[in-house]
């Protein structure tokens, strides 16, 4: 038989029931007990009313002293027939002091001081251990104890009163012994026949909480960098196509004037392609003055000074940072007829052969900004960036210098974190060099500044994220992408 109907049934021959007296006749969980009654209460079948009763428990050493004896016993036990130094049973036995003193009061030792050291002794022949008796009772649920004893118990921690919480049940307007089944929808074989006006259906219930609605959810990568694109698109910044994650290293490095034996060139820094292994398509005019600026100077420069290969340029790799993008761009700005100012962004996917550890990945994302027009300045870059993080909600910048080939100067920037507490290395920028841009045919007073950050930082501070492996990779929790609110920087 269900618990609901049994339940009824028991009702059915007494007035009153409580939930507790019910989980211990039926030998089941009180709490399944209650589950039932409140579903019995949904059809009106029965009423309840909360009720609170308390009951006595032993405690932890209350179960002890029921199981060994009490500490006055034990310690009673324990003294030999020729007597003990005090000291000596006072060492050995557990809770001696507490024994000690009970056993005095209750007449069973005696301290015996004829003989020198005092020496303790057994004042009767036998005892009677009323306390592991009384305990022994209350562990079968047997309360007979007169108050003063019950107290006194509970002023040993022996006992203690605990609340118990369970309902009173009453037959309700609906009450029945077995449960009619009611009708949960309307059919349209109902409505032909007619026998809708004879069934019972079961209620709305208004206050059931809905399932939540399946959704997709967006990643907070993908909320982040929204977030970024929109302050961008904002500020007057026109996206850059960025599909394309395998590049030549003539965009990555070489038309950023990046010497072809600088380090990150490097297999160790830098996943070059095997197949297809090389680029052969390149404007080669642009691609000469390129050559000419790394091997011989120009354009006030001296260059590197070295033998630039072209071997060593149409090698191909996954783009290392989106500024091959932003060359690409820029070289694509140079062939207007007349030059007009640009602002350009990219969010998106760069690699870089890491030592993979908490905060390092060997693909991440990269945010990138770039601004070209006549005669920009360090200040103008200055004012940009406080202007584009002030809109991440960092109000307070600062800048050291730094070197990338294709920048002079060349500044990282550090950002207080409100929240944080301290100074974090946010991005790194400058102004692009004339070696770069000169090569390109931009006109000579074109300046472009330039910075870049990377999408995941950001994204684990906003989230409070410590590893980044819990943002990207096999061991994302799927709950930490639904859960995750909205992103709102502190514009
Ligand atoms: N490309 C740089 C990086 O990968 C970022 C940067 C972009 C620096 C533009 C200066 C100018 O870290």
């Amino acid at each position: 038989m269900e618990l609901n109907e049994k339940i009824l049934q028991c009702l059915e021959k007494s007035d009153k029931l409580d939930t507790i007296q019910l989980a211990k006749e039926f030998n089941e969980d009180h709490q399944k007990i209650v589950g039932a009654v409140k579903s019995l209460e949904a059809l009106d079948m029965v009423t309840s009313e909360p009720a609170k009763s308390t009951k006595w428990e032993l405690t932890e050493e209350g179960k002890l002293v029921a199981e060994k004896g009490s500490h006055e016993a034990v310690l009673y036990k324990s003294i030999p027939s020729e007597g003990i130094a005090q000291a000596e049973v006072m060492k050995t036995i557990p809770n001696a002091k507490v024994g000690f003193s009970k056993a005095m009061s209750l007449g069973w030792i005696v301290i015996d001081k004829s003989g020198g050291t005092p020496l303790v002794k057994r004042k009767v022949d036998n005892i009677t251990d009323k306390v592991q008796l009384d305990l022994n009772e209350i562990k079968k649920g047997i309360d007979n104890l007169a108050d003063n004893v019950r107290s006194d118990y509970k002023k040993r921690k022996l006992l203690q009163e605990i609340v118990i919480k369970s309902f009173i049940l009453l037959k309700g307007p609906q009450f029945a012994t077995s449960i009619k089944k009611l009708e949960t929808d309307l059919t349209s074989e109902m409505l032909l026949t007619g026998s809708w006006k004879e069934l019972e259906f079961k209620p709305y219930n208004f206050d059931a909480l809905g399932q939540p609605p399946e959704c997709g959810h967006l990643h907070p990568l993908l909320k982040v960098r929204s977030e970024f694109r929109e302050i961008f698109l904002e500020m007057g910044f026109q996206e850059m196509p960025t599909n394309q994650y395998v590049e030549s290293s003539f965009w990555n490095f070489d038309a950023l004037f990046q010497p072809q034996q600088h380090p990150a060139r490097d297999a160790h820094d830098t996943f070059f392609i095997s197949s297809p292994a090389t680029s052969t398509k390149f404007p080669m005019d642009y691609l000469e003055r390129v050559k000419k600026v790394h091997s011989k100077g120009g354009y006030g420069s001296q260059g590197y000074r070295y033998d630039w290969k072209i071997e060593e340029a149409q090698k191909n790799l996954l783009r290392t940072h989106t500024t091959a993008v932003s060359a690409r761009m820029l070289y694509k700005v140079a062939q207007q007829e007349t030059f007009t100012p640009q602002k350009f962004f990219s969010i998106d996917k760069v690699f870089r052969n890491e030592t993979l550890d908490a905060t390092h990945l060997a693909e991440f994302q990269q945010v990138e900004g770039l601004v070209a027009d006549r005669g920009l300045g360090l200040a103008d870059l200055l004012a940009q960036l406080d202007h584009f993080f002030r809109r991440l909600g960092f109000r307070r910048l600062q800048f050291k210098p730094a070197y990338n080939p294709y920048t002079e100067p060349s500044m990282e920037i550090f950002a207080y974190h409100d929240g944080l507490g301290k100074w974090i290395e946010i991005g790194n920028s400058g102004i692009f060099r004339p070696e770069m841009l000169l090569p390109m045919g931009l006109p000579p007073d074109v300046r472009v500044m330039a910075w870049g950050l990377s999408l995941e930082r950001p994204t684990m501070i906003k989230y409070g994220l410590t590893n980044i492996r819990d943002l990207v990779g096999p061991r994302v929790d799927l709950r930490m992408v639904q859960n995750n609110p909205l992103c709102r920087l502190n514009k």
